[in-house]
């Protein structure tokens, strides 16, 4: 009888037909450096991480929508502008007498640059093998150096800027329907008011005029006697005339 003739084969379940199991990866202990294979262990971990990161993200942009400023306004020569947080250290630079007016180059395109270019260098002039920071006392030095220094630029920035003036500056103003020919805008535009409340009332030097929630009276005595910062006196006209504009503006309601 022939070898094998009239045998039947039959399938095994318990054994796997491929003998490897899928998504286990090979064996690296023998590759000197090679820990973990890059797919998936590797990727699968660093998409996990990535993935936090993301919902973090996502939760802080929901909770904090980003704050809204006025539309820009080429013609405010008040308005000052200023940069996100990360660059507020570079910001602050520029305000220091060796970095600006003449020096600005100094400022902001050497000191940078030396930065940047050092950072780009490390890698050539580092190349111990030591990764524990205390091994590494320069590298570790400028690092922290660099940290401090970034540290504290932004803090001056943060304190010497003003939030307030910035919020009001940057504040949405109201528009508001008003009648260029009525006798109250005339009286408006003729007066003094213009050039410190602007020509639609949305401020400038001054706060808005619209919505002030003001009477007639008040406004009157403000023309007079001034408030806050505005100086007193700004009215040079007649009394019959204030009294429309007191009106006027009294009635400057957006909406
Ligand atoms: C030199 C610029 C300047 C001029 C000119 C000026 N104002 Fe003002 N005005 C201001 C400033 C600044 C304030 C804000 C004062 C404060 O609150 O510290 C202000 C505030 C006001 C307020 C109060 C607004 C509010 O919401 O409380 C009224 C009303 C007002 N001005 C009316 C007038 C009128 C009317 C005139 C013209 C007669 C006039 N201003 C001229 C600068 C000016």
């Amino acid at each position: 009888m022939q070898r094998g003739k009239g045998m039947k084969f039959v399938g095994d379940s318990r054994i796997k037909a491929e003998g490897k199991m899928p998504n286990v990866p090979k064996d690296y202990s023998e590759y000197p450096g090679k820990t973990e294979a890059f797919w998936p262990n590797f990727l699968l971990k660093e998409w996990m991480i990535g993935a936090i990161f993301l919902i973090g993200y996502l939760i802080i942009t929901v909770a904090h929508p980003s704050p809204l400023e006025r539309q820009a306004d080429p013609t405010d020569t008040t308005y000052i502008p200023v940069p996100d947080w990360y660059f507020l250290f570079m910001y602050q630079l520029l305000k220091y007498e060796f970095a600006s007016g003449p020096y600005n180059v100094i400022g902001a395109i050497v000191i940078p640059g030396l930065a940047v270019g050092a950072l780009m260098l490390v890698p050539f002039m580092d190349t111990s093998k030591e990764r524990r920071p205390f091994k590494r006392p320069l590298p570790t030095g400028f690092m922290l150096l660099a940290f401090a220094a970034i540290f504290y630029l932004t803090y001056e920035s943060v304190v010497n800027h003003d939030w307030e003036k910035a919020k009001a500056q940057g504040a949405i103003r109201e528009e508001v329907q008003f009648d260029p020919d009525s006798e109250g805008y005339q009286i408006y535009a003729g007066s003094s008011c213009i050039s410190c409340h602007g020509g639609e009332f949305e401020g400038g030097l001054g706060p808005t005029l619209v919505n002030t929630g003001l009477t007639a009276d008040e406004i009157i005595d403000i023309a007079h006697n001034g408030i806050g910062t505005m100086p007193a006196n700004q009215w040079t006209g007649s009394e019959e005339d204030l009294q429309v504009l007191a009106e006027f503006l009294e009635s400057l309601k957006s909406e």
